[in-house]
């Protein structure tokens, strides 16, 4: 397209300077496309209601035309003027949500052109929160259509810097508003049926929506990966939100994340590859090589959110090849941070939960009762982590030891079922993580099997408690001794389960 003369403004969001909005505002009326700052990511708009306007959306962004347009308002009357009919849930929803990240998807009236629904008799209408973005609408006195600010495929941007890199040349107006507060496009919710369904995940989770319906679902195409399911939300057929470089994502247990990200780092280092990753604040230690950032915190998701765009156009900046992306725990808003992750990446990898093999000489003590209260854990706390035990001198088939059954008893669990096995070279190659009562059972196992050195420790090394100091052998001793043996187990079988889980109190372990 011919290059267009950008103007570039700035408004302070909590002084507005009304001149510059004015300016900003005839320029709609005239049929211009002006860049201004919402409170999800910055909006492309032009006057919803003008078809040639609404033209140059498309052409600056190279949008496909059948990916429809979000038309913005400031007030429910603009709303009764867009759509046929404003159904109860609609209602409600606004008076909770609006205005804010929510969009809602409505059966359109004659008014609004098809050019902007992308010839869908829906139209998808927002009311945001951002004071620039209302009062443009307001001064502007018609609805604004817009779309992300970005170019088409590439990353949403939430701050000017990201707009000037896509757009400069390309619109009439550009208002540097500052940064936006969520970091992510709007919740896109069809109202058009009876169950709200949810065609984008965005700031207003499905959780929220169910709060007040009792019931809310997502499009199928947004929970399965299978391409077959065609999205209800056209914008989500397109691989989106992708940076230069190949984007890879990590799926699984947290530990095993971290870990095998270090091992494809390294690898892909040593094949002359730049490398990025997306690390946590809980996570950013345990990395040594490749370019580190950290995308926010995972005790509090909205930090991940509101940066996730701003890191991946970060990563271009640096110039990497390739950027190595933890995945998160995709319920509330972690749903719309994955949503955007998996449409971001181009591989997957899928690591499942971790295997842990418990150790110790017969498998009917320490291992045992260890591998007891481990589970207990696993499940209360609903982790990702799978546990057995196995001995190295194990007779098959012998029971778990009478005082291990009773001390176990008392913390309501039972070991009545367990048989003793023997360590097999299968059991250790299936494990991600061997752990043994002593340094003798890991020296026994590093003679006898090969290939262990990275996945082998003592309980007390594994935990940092102490590198020699071995888990005593209660064998043949009285309930006192199987009791202190099962109060130390349980120590460190939490502090183990931190360490898997990446807490936020966990020293790297090199
Ligand atoms: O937060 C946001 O929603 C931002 C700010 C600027 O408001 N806007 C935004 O617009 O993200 P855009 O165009 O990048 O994404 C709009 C999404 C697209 O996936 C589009 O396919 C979908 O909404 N959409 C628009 N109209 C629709 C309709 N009638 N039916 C289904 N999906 C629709
Ligand atoms: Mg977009």
């Amino acid at each position: 397209m011919d290059k267009i003369n950008t103007k570039l403004v700035k408004i302070d969001p909590n002084n507005i300077d009304y001149e510059i909005l004015s300016e900003a505002a005839l320029i709609i009326q005239n049929g211009g496309t002006v860049i201004f700052p919402t409170e999800t990511v910055y909006g492309l708009g032009a006057d919803a209601l003008n078809e040639d306007a609404c033209d140059k959306i498309f052409k600056a962004k190279g949008r496909p035309s059948d990916n429809p347009l979000i038309v913005h308002i400031t007030t429910m009357e603009e709303l009764s003027e867009l759509v046929d009919e404003i159904p109860q849930n609609a209602k409600i929803l606004a008076k909770h949500f609006w205005p804010g990240p929510l969009t809602m998807i409505l059966n359109k009236k004659d008014i609004v052109s098809y050019k902007v629904t992308a010839g869908l008799d829906t139209v998808a209408v927002r009311m945001p929160k951002n004071k620039i973005a209302s009062e443009l609408i307001k001064l502007s006195k018609c609805p604004i259509a817009a779309p992300s600010a970005n170019t088409s495929g590439k990353p949403s941007p939430t701050n000017a810097s990201h707009v000037v890199d896509d757009m400069f040349g390309k619109v009439d107006m550009i208002i540097d508003g500052g940064s936006c507060e969520i970091g992510l496009e709007s919740s896109v919710i069809d109202i058009t049926s009876e169950t709200p369904t949810i065609l984008r995940p965005g700031g207003v989770t499905k959780e929220d929506v169910e709060k007040l319906f009792g019931k809310c679902d997502y499009d199928p195409a947004i929970i399965k990966s299978d391409d077959k399911i065609i999205p209800k939300s056209p914008g989500q057929k397109y691989r989106h939100y992708s940076p230069k470089a190949e984007v890879i994502l990590y799926k699984g247990n947290l530990y095993k994340i971290v870990n095998t990200i270090k091992n494809d780092c390294k690898k892909f280092i040593d094949a002359g590859k730049k490398v990025g990753i997306m690390a946590t604040t809980q996570t950013k230690d345990f990395y040594n090589d490749g370019i580190i950032r950290i995308v926010g915190d995972r005790t509090n998701p909205i930090t991940i959110a509101s940066d996730l765009f701003n890191e991946l156009r970060n990563f271009d900046a640096l110039g990497v090849d390739i950027i190595l992306a933890e995945a998160f725990d995709d319920r509330g808003i972690g749903k719309a941070i994955m949503n955007r992750l998996e449409k971001a990446s181009s591989k997957k990898n899928e690591l499942g939960k971790i295997k842990i093999l418990l150790v110790c000489t017969g498998n009917t003590c320490r291992s045992t009762m260890t591998e007891g209260i481990m589970k207990s854990i696993i499940n209360d706390k609903n982790l990702d982590i799978d546990v057995s035990s196995a001995g190295i001198s194990a007779i098959k088939g012998d029971k778990a030891s009478n005082n291990s059954v009773l001390v176990l008893n008392e913390l309501g669990i039972d070991l009545s079922s367990h048989r003793a096995k023997q360590v097999t070279d299968k059991m250790l190659r299936e494990s991600d993580l061997v752990l043994t009562m002593t340094k003798q059972h890991k020296d026994i196992l590093l003679r006898s099997f090969k290939g262990l050195d990275d996945k082998i420790y003592t309980l007390k090394e594994f935990t940092k408690d102490n590198k020699s100091f071995d888990i005593q052998d209660p064998y043949g001793g009285n309930y006192d001794v199987y009791k202190s043996c099962s109060i130390e187990l349980e120590i460190e079988v939490k502090k183990v389960l931190d360490i898997l889980s990446i807490s936020n109190t966990t020293e790297p372990c090199k």
